[in-house]
């Protein structure tokens, strides 16, 4: 096949960041996605629906023109929020879940959960007006091999979470495990998941290929190759459970190649095109569309697009860096190789 034709996809789970960063990623996402569900973790926190209308704001004027895209925005989950916030959340139209990070998890994290006890009416609220939970699911235990936090996080705090709540939608993002694969098949319909492009195409050797590799560092880390082959599974199952995040999450190139480098890979300048490579591999680019375009929408009660975008089957030059913040620059995945897929 030569050409793939789909109905415009969306993008379940991205950082975008804020000012100049922001206004340099935002046009590969736009370019691509017609809606992204746009992570809170700024500094200081999106922590209520005044900031995240703010953050909106300062999205779309940042978007350049004639391109049509939707932010769809969320809060981050603190031990203090109200549950009179989910009241606003739901009023408000525009934001669309709120995001769990255990405190200490990933980037900008500090201000996360300690305990999730502490949040129980605000998560009972959730669960009665529908307002999904997404989960970085790992725990923070320096104690527990980087590897298992997931699994960890699953038997410790996610299913005593839905013993508790049987109702609340929750999505495991950026799944990375066989165990993480089996928390929301076996979940009922309102656990779903979002998969990564870098963890379908790359196990956990891409860190430590010929010496380290700090822009295939991220968090969840990859995991080994047994665990790649459950999540593409997954993907090309056919299952409404499981659907396109990317996960794009852009640093410096300052911060990325030096002695304690961030955790996060950047991929929104391929952002559908890396997809589609992994479901090509897998011979399944048949079921690329359900999971990039359908079941994220059917999932947060959107309508589906209905534009359609065209992928051609022709190698696409990925450059060494992109433009970043002035001379601080963005190293994207695949830097200085190429992708097999490009827009039309
Ligand atoms: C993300 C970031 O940089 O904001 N990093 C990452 O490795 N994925 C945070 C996150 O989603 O964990
Ligand atoms: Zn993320």
């Amino acid at each position: 096949m030569q050409t793939l034709t789909l109905t415009r996809p969306d993008d379940w789970h991205l950082h975008l960041r804020d000012g100049a960063a922001m206004a340099a990623v935002l046009p590969d996402t736009a370019r691509r996605f017609a809606r992204a569900i746009v992570m809170p973790n700024l500094k200081p926190p999106v922590t209520t629906v005044a900031l995240a209308a703010a953050y909106r704001d300062r999205i779309l004027a940042a978007l350049p023109a004639g391109i049509d895209f939707t932010p769809l925005m969320t809060l981050y989950l603190t031990d203090n929020m109200p549950p009179a916030e989910v009241d606003a959340v739901k009023a408000s139209g525009f934001v669309h879940a709120i995001k769990l990070y255990p405190a200490g998890a990933t980037t900008n994290s500090d201000a996360g959960v300690s305990d999730l006890k502490k949040c129980t009416a605000t998560v009972a609220r959730m669960e009665r007006l529908g307002v999904p939970l997404l989960v970085h699911g790992e725990v923070t235990d320096p104690a527990v091999d980087i590897f298992d936090r997931e699994a960890v996080f699953i038997d410790g705090v996610l299913l005593p979470l839905l013993r508790d709540f049987p109702a609340l939608k929750v999505v495991l993002e950026h799944v990375t495990t066989r165990e993480g694969i089996e928390f929301v098949r076996d979940g009922g319909m309102n656990v779903a998941g979002t998969l990564t492009a870098h963890h379908l195409l790359l196990n956990r050797n891409a860190i430590f290929a010929g010496g380290i590799r700090p822009h295939n560092y991220c968090l969840p880390v990859l995991k080994r190759e047994t665990h790649r082959q459950a999540l593409v599974a997954a993907a090309i199952s056919g299952s409404p459970k499981f659907f396109l995040g990317t996960d794009s999450a852009p640093h410096a190139q300052s911060a990325k190649e030096t002695a304690c480098g961030c955790a996060g890979c950047y991929t929104a300048h391929a952002g559908i095109e890396l997809y589609a490579e992994a479901f090509e591999a897998a011979g399944a680019l048949d079921r690329l569309e359900g999971f990039a375009s359908f079941y994220g929408a059917d999932y947060y009660g959107l309508p589906r697009n209905t534009e359609k975008i065209s992928l051609r089957r022709e190698a696409l030059a990925i450059p060494l860096s992109l433009d970043y913040l002035g001379s601080d620059r963005l190293v994207p995945l695949r830097a200085g190789e190429s992708v097999a897929w490009r827009l039309e």
